[in-house]
């Protein structure tokens, strides 16, 4: 038998129900994981309030580390006490999983279990945000909205190594000195300060090249309004609640801006593309370019409060959850 939290229906972090399960040994290519630190992340908020509608019931959490505890006879480059990671899929929230070999990025000595927790999801995502989506280059100045958050050190860290000017949005003055102690050049507290009139301010008129907006809908027009022509609109998350519809003449009229919404999932859907972005990461993690701060654990069976401290903008940095 296994410990799991498990949703019967959507909505408040009460919702979220530890039961006991007997896990199924694995088949085919599939591993079975023993966890020893699972990740928390945003996108788990979503799928617990429904505003990512999930098949119920259900199981939560899409990051875990861990041993490799059995494997199908299918599985090819794996063996028992392995230490694997992943970032996707569902069902974290446990004691242990079962997932799909080709989603495991199997861990180097150079970082731990608890840091790979709480640095595969965020930052596979600021290496594809950095490196595809928009390729940052030294001569950019960007904007990075929550950046005293998860993604957003990892973020502003790897920017500011690549060369480029950093700007960013903090919800209050400690997050403002965590942010500029992590690789922002300027800080804007955007509940007392104009945020646009700042960016102004700091790019002498010009505007950014590329917002990086995981807040979503009350940061929105911020992020357009802050935008150089031939900027572009990275919408990666919804923080606040899901961003309005795009007008394409309003990206016209702006200068012939970009828009895209991505998401790790379509990055990281080639498993090649996974290993090599984990390599990157794991590379970035090890030189000391991006530290992976770990500003709150809780115990799995505080999961409820970890989601209430994470929904109240009272975390910082990354959040690991011990089994
Ligand atoms: N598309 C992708 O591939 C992808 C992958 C990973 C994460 N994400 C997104 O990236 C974002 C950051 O994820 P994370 O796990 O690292 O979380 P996080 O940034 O640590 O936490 C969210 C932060 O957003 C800010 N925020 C602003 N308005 C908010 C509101 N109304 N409610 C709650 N928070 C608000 C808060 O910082 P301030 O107090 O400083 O405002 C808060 O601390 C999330 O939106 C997530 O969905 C997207």
């Amino acid at each position: 038998m296994v410990g799991v939290y498990r949703m019967h229906q959507a909505g408040a972090p009460e919702v979220m129900q530890w039961e006991e399960e007997d896990i199924e040994a694995p088949t085919g290519k599939m591993v079975l994981i023993r966890h020893t630190a699972i990740g928390l992340n945003y996108i788990d908020t979503y799928h617990r309030s429904g505003l990512y509608p999930l098949p119920l019931p259900t199981r939560l959490g899409v990051e875990g580390a861990g041993v490799v505890e059995a494997v199908g006879d299918a599985v090819e480059h794996l063996q028992v006490g392995d230490r694997v990671a992943y970032a996707g899929g569902l069902g974290a929230y446990a004691e242990a999983n079962v997932m799909p070999e080709d989603r495991l990025v199997k861990l180097p000595e150079s970082v731990s279990d608890e840091v790979v927790a709480a640095s595969l999801l965020k930052g596979l995502t600021t290496c594809y945000l950095v490196t595809r989506t928009f390729p940052v280059s030294a001569d950019d100045t960007i904007l990075v909205h929550a950046a005293a958050g998860g993604v957003g050190l990892i973020l502003c860290q790897w920017a500011r190594h690549i060369g480029a000017t950093v700007i960013g949005t903090v919800g209050n003055q400690a997050k403002a000195a965590l942010a500029e102690a992590n690789g922002a050049d300027h800080t804007i507290l955007y509940q007392t300060e104009d945020v646009v009139a700042r960016v102004k301010d700091i790019t002498d008129g010009k505007g950014v090249n590329v917002s990086y907006d995981a807040v979503g809908k009350s940061t929105f027009q911020t992020s357009l309004d802050s935008l150089a022509p031939l900027g572009m609109f990275v919408s990666y998350g919804n923080a606040s609640g899901n961003a309005p519809a795009v007008e394409p003449h309003d990206l016209q009229n702006r200068g012939s801006l970009f828009f895209t919404r991505p998401t790790l999932a379509t990055y990281a859907a080639d498993p090649k593309d996974l290993q090599d972005m984990a390599t990157q990461l794991f590379g970035v993690i090890a030189e000391g370019v991006v530290a992976i701060h770990i500003n709150q654990r809780y115990p799995l069976s505080e999961l409820v409060q970890a989601h209430t401290d994470l929904e109240a903008r009272a975390t910082t940095g990354s959040t690991v959850i011990i089994p």
